[in-house]
C-alpha cells in the first residue's frame, strides 16, 4: 500500500483509506463481528487512514473504531467530524458546544487528543463566517486536536477551505461521475498544501458496476431515505444522480473500459492518478470489499486514452443530471 503526504501536517496516510460510515449501520445493519473484520481487514492490507464521524450510528462508528483501536500496538490515522449532531446543527455553533462534541469523540475513539478532526459539512453562512475555523485553531492550541480540516459539499467552500491557510486537509465528493474538482481546485490545494480526501469514489456504490435496478436498500439506508435528498444533501447519496438513471450511466461507462478491466478497479484507480489527493475514503459492508478496493494501490495509472474517454464520457452523458450542484 502506498502512502501519502496529509497536506501540510508532517503524517502520511495510506492512498487508499476506509470509510466508516457503514460501521454506523448507516448502509444497512453491521454485526459486530463483520464490522471488527472490516477493521482488522483493512489494517492488515496497510491502510492506515480511518474517516468516520460522531454522527454515523450516533456515535456507533466512533466507539467501535474505539475499542478496535485499544487493541493495537501501532494504531492508525483515525479522522473524525464534527458539525451534523443535534447540539450543532443547524443553529447551535459555539466554540463550547464544538469543543464538547469533539470532547465527546475523542472519549469514543479512546484518545486524548484526535489525530485529524474535520468540519463536517457545517452550513455555508457558518463556514463562511470564518469563526469556526479559529475556533478551530485554539482547539488545536488547547490539544484536543493534532490536526483539522473541513468536510464540504460545494466547490466553493473547498476553494475557501483551501484558501484558510491552517487547514491540513479537505473531504470532497470526487470520482469518475463528479469530475470538476480538477480545474480550480486542485490547483490550489497543491499551492497551499491541503491534503484532499476523497468521499463516495464509488457514488455510494454505483461506480462498483454491480447495482441493479431491482436492487433495494434497508429503511435504515441512506441509500433508500435519502434517495433524493429527502433527510441531506442529495449529493451525498448516489452522488446526487437519479438511481435508476446512475445504474445505467454506470452500465455505459463499462462499455468504454478496456478488455478485462472492472469499474470498481478503474474508478478508484482514476481516483488515485490525481497525484493531488491524499486518501481515497472507499466505504465497505464486507470485508471481501475492503480486499478488493486496496489492491487498487498496486495497479498502474490508467492510460491517457482511458482518462480522455472517461472525462468525455462525463462531460457528455453525467454531469447535467448530478442534482444539488457542484
Ligand atoms: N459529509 C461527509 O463528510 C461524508 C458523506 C458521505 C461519506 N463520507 C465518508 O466517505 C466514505 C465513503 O463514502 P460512501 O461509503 O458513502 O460511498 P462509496 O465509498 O462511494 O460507496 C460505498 C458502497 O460501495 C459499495 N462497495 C464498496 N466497495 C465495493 C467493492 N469492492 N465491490 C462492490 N461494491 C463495493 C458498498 O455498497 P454495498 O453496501 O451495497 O455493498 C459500499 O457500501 C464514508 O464511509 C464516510 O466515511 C463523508
Amino acid at each position: 500500500m502506498y502512502q501519502r503526504k496529509l497536506g501540510k501536517s508532517g503524517l502520511e496516510v495510506s492512498e487508499i483509506g476506509l470509510g466508516c460510515w457503514q460501521l454506523g449501520n448507516d448502509f444497512g445493519a453491521i454485526e459486530e463481528n463483520v464490522a471488527l473484520d472490516i477493521l482488522t481487514t483493512a489494517y492488515q492490507q496497510g491502510v492506515t487512514f480511518f474517516d468516520t464521524a460522531d454522527v454515523y450510528g450516533a456515535g456507533l462508528s466512533e466507539e467501535r473504531i474505539g475499542q478496535w483501536r485499544k487493541t493495537l500496538d501501532t494504531p492508525p490515522i483515525i479522522a473524525t467530524k464534527v458539525g451534523r449532531n443535534p447540539n450543532l446543527y443547524p443553529d447551535g455553533y459555539t466554540k463550547a458546544a464544538v469543543k464538547e462534541s469533539l470532547a465527546n469523540s475523542a472519549k469514543r475513539l479512546g484518545v486524548e487528543a484526535i489525530d485529524l478532526a474535520q468540519l463536517h459539512c457545517v452550513p455555508r453562512d457558518v463556514l463562511f463566517a470564518g469563526d469556526i475555523i479559529a475556533w478551530m485553531e485554539d482547539l488545536q492550541q488547547e490539544g484536543l486536536i493534532k490536526h483539522f480540516g473541513a468536510s464540504v459539499e460545494m466547490l466553493d467552500e473547498a476553494l475557501f477551505c483551501c484558501n484558510s491557510k491552517a487547514l491540513t486537509s479537505l473531504q470532497i465528493l470526487f470520482n469518475v461521475f463528479r469530475q470538476d474538482a480538477t480545474t480550480e481546485l486542485f490547483p490550489a490545494a497543491e499551492q497551499n498544501e491541503v491534503g484532499i480526501i476523497v468521499r463516495l469514489p464509488l457514488a455510494s456504490g454505483l461506480l462498483s458496476g454491480k447495482m441493479t435496478k431491482t436492487r433495494s436498500f434497508e429503511q435504515g439506508d441512506h441509500r433508500n431515505y435519502n434517495r433524493d435528498g429527502a433527510a441531506f444533501h442529495v449529493g451525498e447519496t448516489f452522488n446526487g444522480i437519479p438511481y435508476e438513471l446512475g445504474v445505467d450511466l454506470a452500465e455505459q461507462a463499462k462499455t468504454i473500459l478496456p478488455e478485462g478491466m472492472d469499474l470498481v478497479d478503474v474508478a478508484l484507480r482514476w481516483i488515485l492518478d490525481h497525484p493531488q489527493i491524499s486518501s481515497v475514503i472507499a466505504g465497505t459492508t464486507k470485508a471481501e470489499q475492503v480486499m478488493r478496493n486496496t489492491q487498487a494501490s498496486a495497479l498502474p495509472p490508467l492510460s491517457v486514452e482511458l482518462h480522455q474517454a472517461l472525462a468525455e464520457f462525463y462531460k457528455l452523458h453525467v454531469r447535467q443530471h448530478i442534482r444539488g450542484g457542484i
